[in-house]
């Protein structure tokens, strides 16, 4: 069993990694970003919550992004044989121990935390460019700055929390989408 955290600023890559991640290694892929979208597209009522949230470029309250973890693992109990790739989550200190905790009580562990690591002006590049097509609230230039200040406040701490625990590994992020993969096989199978 293999368990990832894909992990990164809006934009480093994190969706389009994971995609080549889980046909690679048979992994399940849970992004809570495109959870919540989908709630967003069905009207749900955790879907008109996160909306003011995501539309704002704020996080979502952890009670709650913590709660639709849980339930989207145990629904997927028998795609999520061969491990998950976690995108998107966890993005706050409270958020990785609620992590770690539910991983313990299904008798699993976060395995590599890969950080992909981009610069600043190519995700707000990114981010830009992607907005022009896909009809994303929060792909414009202000939310976008306003995400990239919430990644360095409340998320990119975790960096630290893993580096302490011996499961952050740098990915350098700029390059073409097969180099970075193959530098993220690279790592994974000398993990
Ligand atoms: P989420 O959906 O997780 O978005 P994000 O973190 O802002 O990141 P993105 O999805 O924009 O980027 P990505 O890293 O996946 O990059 P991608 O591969 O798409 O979260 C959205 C919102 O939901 C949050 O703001 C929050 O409100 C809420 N939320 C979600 N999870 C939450 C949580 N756990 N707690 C609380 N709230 C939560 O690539 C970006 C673009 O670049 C694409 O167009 C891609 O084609 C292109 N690209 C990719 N790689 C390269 C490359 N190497 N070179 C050039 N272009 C590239
Ligand atoms: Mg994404």
């Amino acid at each position: 069993m293999l368990n990832i955290v894909i992990f990164g600023a809006p934009g480093s890559g994190k969706g389009t990694q994971s995609d080549k991640l889980i046909e690679h290694y048979n992994l399940f892929h849970i992004s809570t970003g495109d959870v919540l979208r989908d709630n967003i597209r069905r009207g749900t009522e955790l879907g008109q919550i996160a909306k003011g949230f995501i539309d704002q470029g704020q996080l979502v309250p952890d009670a709650l992004i913590i709660d639709i973890l849980a339930q989207v693992l145990d629904e997927n109990k028998e795609k999520a044989q061969e491990g998950v790739i976690f995108d998107g989550f966890p993005r706050t200190i409270p958020q990785a121990e609620a992590l770690e905790q539910l991983l313990a009580e299904r008798g699993t562990q976060i395995d590599a935390v890969v950080g992909l690591e981009v610069p600043e002006e190519e995700l707000i590049k990114r981010i830009l460019l992607r907005g022009q097509m896909s009809g994303r609230a929060d792909d414009n230039e202000e939310t976008a700055r306003k995400r990239l200040e919430v990644y360095h406040n409340q998320t990119s701490p975790l960096k630290a929390y893993y580096e302490e625990q011996g499961k952050y590994r740098a990915i350098n992020g700029l390059g073409t989408i097969d180099g970075i993969f193959e530098l993220i096989k690279e790592t994974l199978d000398n993990n």
